[in-house]
């Protein structure tokens, strides 16, 4: 199959088509993962929401990230996923074209840190690495060995630690914390 492999800025009109990949692609149980704490309530972030359009099945693959906080110094990083490949267009590229492109894009914009929970075996392709253990904590369970993270900024890494989570619960939390006992 010989599609271009042009990734695209996701249109409001693919959003159905995108829900319905990632049920095929994870399953309905998709919406209990951890990852998907840190999307709600969460917008994803602007310009890294991306498409590679197929003439024949319409979405053959997306990708999106989502901006989180970690730790009390609130340290900004962006989460990569979902990415998914339709199963008749996987093995050809399509997911390599659209970490590749976003990921690009991520240092144009100027993020620093990237984290993702999935396959390590993958991802090490494009450079991500296995967190040190204990390091970050997400909010909720997380196999180790599939907690991830990048560097598109030197060091970027360096002093972050923490509870990972969206910004608006960060700020909640530590509203919350800085509350003076009754
Ligand atoms: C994982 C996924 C995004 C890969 O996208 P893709 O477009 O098929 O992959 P690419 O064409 O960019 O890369 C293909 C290569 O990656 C390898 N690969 C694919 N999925 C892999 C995985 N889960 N672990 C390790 N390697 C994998 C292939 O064997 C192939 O290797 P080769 O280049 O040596 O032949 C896609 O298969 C998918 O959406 N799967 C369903 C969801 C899923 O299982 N996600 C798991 C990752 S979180």
């Amino acid at each position: 199959m010989n599609i271009p492999l042009v990734p695209m800025a996701e249109a409001p009109a693919d959003h159905a088509a995108i829900e319905q990949l990632l049920d095929l692609s994870f399953g309905l149980s998709r919406h209990t993962k951890t990852s998907y704490r840190l999307r709600e309530g969460n917008s994803a972030v602007e310009g890294l929401s991306l498409v590679i359009r197929d003439p024949e099945i319409g979405i053959a693959g997306a990708i999106s990230y989502w901006p989180v906080t970690i730790g009390h110094a609130m340290s900004p990083a962006i989460l990569l996923g979902p990415l998914a490949v339709h199963p008749a267009r996987q093995n050809i590229g399509i997911g390599r074209a659209l970490m590749n492109t976003s990921l690009n894009k991520a240092k144009e914009l100027g993020h620093k840190l990237v984290l993702l929970v999935g396959d390590a075996p993958y991802y090490a392709r494009v450079g991500f690495q296995q967190l040190p253990i204990g390091l970050l904590q997400l909010p909720g369970p997380v196999d180790p060995k599939r907690f991830l993270y990048l560097e598109l900024a030197p060091d970027a890494l360096e002093g972050v630690k923490g509870l990972v989570l969206a910004p608006w619960r960060s700020v909640e939390l530590l509203a919350a914390l800085a509350e003076p006992h009754r």
